[in-house]
């Protein structure tokens, strides 16, 4: 295969545009965006914008934006291999773009280093030979506005916080939970939930917790877990569990 090097000026950089809202786009993040020579946004349709394209384009009105397709699958047979596949594909697009010395720049929700599909891009364009700057701006993530939003002190003192994901089930979130001193973060966890709220009420644990469904987008949600319901909850939800045992509000 062949080993392209990467030109002086070539340079990806990773833009965390925060989890909805265009205000939450730091000063940063649209610094690099107007100085980008091409600002690139995943989409799973390529006739309509991505999440993150239509924050961008609320937050810097004007800003010209190519669309890349990305799988977003989460089925556990077959998604994976779709999703390496588009990451391939989105990767090969972006190649004679770096190869021309431009900065790309390519738009995430929240932060690019936080669960992001950044990181696979860059591996992919490894893949294929590419091993230029790669940069990222931070940006906000969606517990950070939760817990704006909620009014929730996530860490107070010495507490700590486990962060983790309930995309199969919930098996990660109750051993979270086993230390009642430590915030518990959800993501990736709207199938899952109504188990997630049980699990909460097991532990003694409801109190404080809070969800937000769909944050800075016009039909958000925000709420504590105890009223979730059973229902499953769209995969853009976000659960802040605070320690047991302290006044988790301001
Ligand atoms: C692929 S991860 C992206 C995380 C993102 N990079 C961050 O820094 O927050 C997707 C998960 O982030 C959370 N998330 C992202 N945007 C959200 C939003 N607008 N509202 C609620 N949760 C959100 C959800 O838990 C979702 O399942």
């Amino acid at each position: 295969m062949a080993e392209h090097r990467g030109t002086d000026t070539a340079t990806l950089t990773g833009v965390g545009v925060g989890p909805g809202d265009p205000a939450l786009v730091t000063v940063g993040a649209v610094a690099v965006l107007r100085a980008a020579d091409r600002v690139v946004a995943p989409t799973t349709e390529l006739g309509r914008p991505g999440r993150a394209e239509s924050i961008v384009t609320a937050a810097v009105p004007g800003l010209a934006v190519d669309r890349l397709p990305f799988d977003m699958s989460s089925d556990p047979t077959d998604g994976e291999a779709a999703r390496v596949a588009s990451h391939r594909a989105a990767a090969a697009r972006l190649l004679p773009w770096l190869e021309g010395g431009q900065h790309v720049a390519f738009v995430t929700l929240g932060d690019p280093n936080l669960y992001s599909t950044f990181p696979s891009l860059v591996r992919a364009l490894g893949e294929l030979g590419w091993h230029g700057k790669v940069e990222t701006v931070p940006g906000i993530t969606a517990f950070q506005a939760l817990a704006a939003t909620a009014g929730t002190v996530l860490l107070d003192g010495t507490e700590s916080l486990a962060l983790v994901t309930a995309l199969d089930g919930v098996d990660q979130v109750a051993e979270a939970l086993a230390d009642p001193d430590r915030a518990v973060v959800i993501y990736k966890g709207g199938r899952h939930i109504g188990e997630v709220a049980q699990l909460l009420a097991a532990s003694g644990r409801l109190e404080g917790a809070v969800f937000g469904e769909r944050l800075g987008l016009d039909d958000q949600r925000v709420g504590p877990v105890s009223a979730v319901g059973d229902g499953p909850a769209s995969y853009l939800v976000t659960v802040v569990v605070p320690p047991r045992g302290r006044d988790a509000g301001r």
